[in-house]
This record gives C-alpha cells, sequence and structure tokens, in this order.
C-alpha cells in the first residue's frame, strides 16, 4: 500500500465521503449489472464509502467489502444499503499468509482503485485476484487518467495504460470481455477506464491444478 495514499484516505474519510455520494455513476451502475452475475459471491477491493457494495448487495449479491482504510470503511458501514454487506480492512496486495487469500469468490471488484497501487505491487495484485476467484470468475476494475499528485492531494496517481492493464491479466490467463471509458463523474477533467474480465481456469486445469 502506497503510505501517502493511506494516510490521505485515514484523515480524508469524511470529506472524500461527503464528495464521493454526489458523483454520477449512472454509466458504472449499468455496466456492473450487465457484466455481474446475477447471483453468488462478490469480493470487492477498496470499497471507499460503501456505494457498490449497496448496490452489488441490493441486486442479490452476497458482498464482502473491504478497503485499507479504516475511516473510510467506518462510512461504508453508515452507508444505507449496506445491511447485508460484510466489511473487513484490508490492504491489496494481501500479506503472504493473510486468511482472506484462502477465500474464493465468483467475482472480484476493484473500482478506482488500480492507479493507487504502486507498479511493483501491480503483478502481486494481479495475481491474488487470479487465486481468489472461482472458475468462470469475473473481474472488475476501473482506473483514472490525467491526475497527478500536489501538495493538497498526495495520493499516488500511477498512470495506468488500459492496454497494459489488459495484457497483464491475459497473460495471467484471463479473457478480456469489456471495456469502458466514460468521463469523471463529478465533472472534473479526469478519463476513467473499465475493464471487464472472466478467469475461467484454463492454465490451471492444464498443469493438473497448479496455477501458472
Ligand atoms: C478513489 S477511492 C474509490 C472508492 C470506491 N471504490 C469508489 O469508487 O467510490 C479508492 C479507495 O481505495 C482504497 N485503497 C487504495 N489503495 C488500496 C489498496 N492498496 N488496498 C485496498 N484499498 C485501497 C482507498 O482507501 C479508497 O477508499
Amino acid at each position: 500500500m502506497h503510505d501517502a495514499t493511506g494516510q490521505y484516505y485515514d484523515t480524508h474519510a469524511e470529506q472524500l465521503a461527503a464528495r464521493y455520494r454526489v458523483a454520477d455513476v449512472t454509466p458504472l451502475h449499468i455496466l456492473l449489472r450487465r457484466w455481474l452475475p446475477a447471483s453468488g459471491s462478490v469480493l470487492e477491493i477498496g470499497c471507499g464509502i460503501g456505494r457498490e457494495s449497496a448496490f452489488m448487495s441490493a441486486f442479490g449479491l452476497d458482498v464482502l467489502a473491504t478497503d485499507a482504510s479504516e475511516p473510510m470503511l467506518a462510512q461504508a458501514r453508515l452507508a444505507p444499503g449496506n445491511e447485508r454487506v460484510t466489511f473487513q480492512p484490508a490492504a491489496f496486495p494481501l500479506r503472504p499468509g493473510h486468511p482472506l487469500l484462502q477465500a474464493r469468490f465468483d467475482s472480484v471488484v476493484a473500482i478506482a482503485v488500480l492507479m493507487h497501487v504502486p507498479d511493483h505491487e501491480l503483478f502481486d495484485l494481479a495475481f491474488q485476484i487470479r487465486g481468489l476467484l472461482n472458475p468462470g470468475g469475473r473481474f472488475i476494475c476501473s482506473f483514472c487518467s490525467g491526475r497527478t499528485p500536489s501538495e493538497e492531494d498526495p495520493r499516488l496517481y500511477a498512470a495506468r495504460e488500459p492496454g497494459e492493464v489488459r495484457l497483464l491479466f491475459e497473460r495471467l490467463g484471463f479473457t478480456f470481455l469489456k471495456k469502458e471509458e466514460n468521463k469523471d463523474g463529478l465533472g472534473r477533467g479526469t478519463r476513467w477506464t473499465t475493464l471487464v474480465f472472466s478467469y475461467l481456469w484454463r492454465n490451471r486445469l492444464a498443469t493438473g491444478g497448479v496455477a501458472i
């Protein structure tokens, strides 16, 4: 976890929650509804204020919502619609031996998180996501481009090229299903890319169950 990013979310949770609550996330919610299975389990990485966890829970998914920041999780727990959601603090990539690495989900979702993950942690994160998915599982991620850290906001905004992210997951055996580009829901100059993948476990089966 990038230190300055974690500290920023810890110390600005209330202020960020007020801002995120008014974002227009209609295109994202249409995409989630279209590409997530109608039932089953989903792990959310970086759930923030719990807006998507409530949305996914409302359409019948069994949601485990995680975030590295306890103050952000506190905001999420308060959000309406999260009564059936389970919350857990977790910074990704998880440390080796973390109990959550033993869990399996039908889907993993990481909305507006990958640009906060340093380059040297990105492969481990992708590898862990693969291990957390059931056969045929879905992975949906979004990330922004065009933002840079400032003195007031020192969060990491790693330049994530959609083609590079797609290649990383494809090299791990994921099948690319969909790319969508949207303008910022808060009207800033930022562009957002959302990618949808499935993981069929072909490679594991081909190697007798050993993940390659
Ligand atoms: C831009 S906010 C997005 C929150 C929410 N997904 C949304 O779209 O509104 C990023 C969230 O990811 C969390 N986060 C950042 N890096 C993380 C990491 N390495 N592991 C887990 N959570 C992380 C932050 O604490 C923050 O709540």
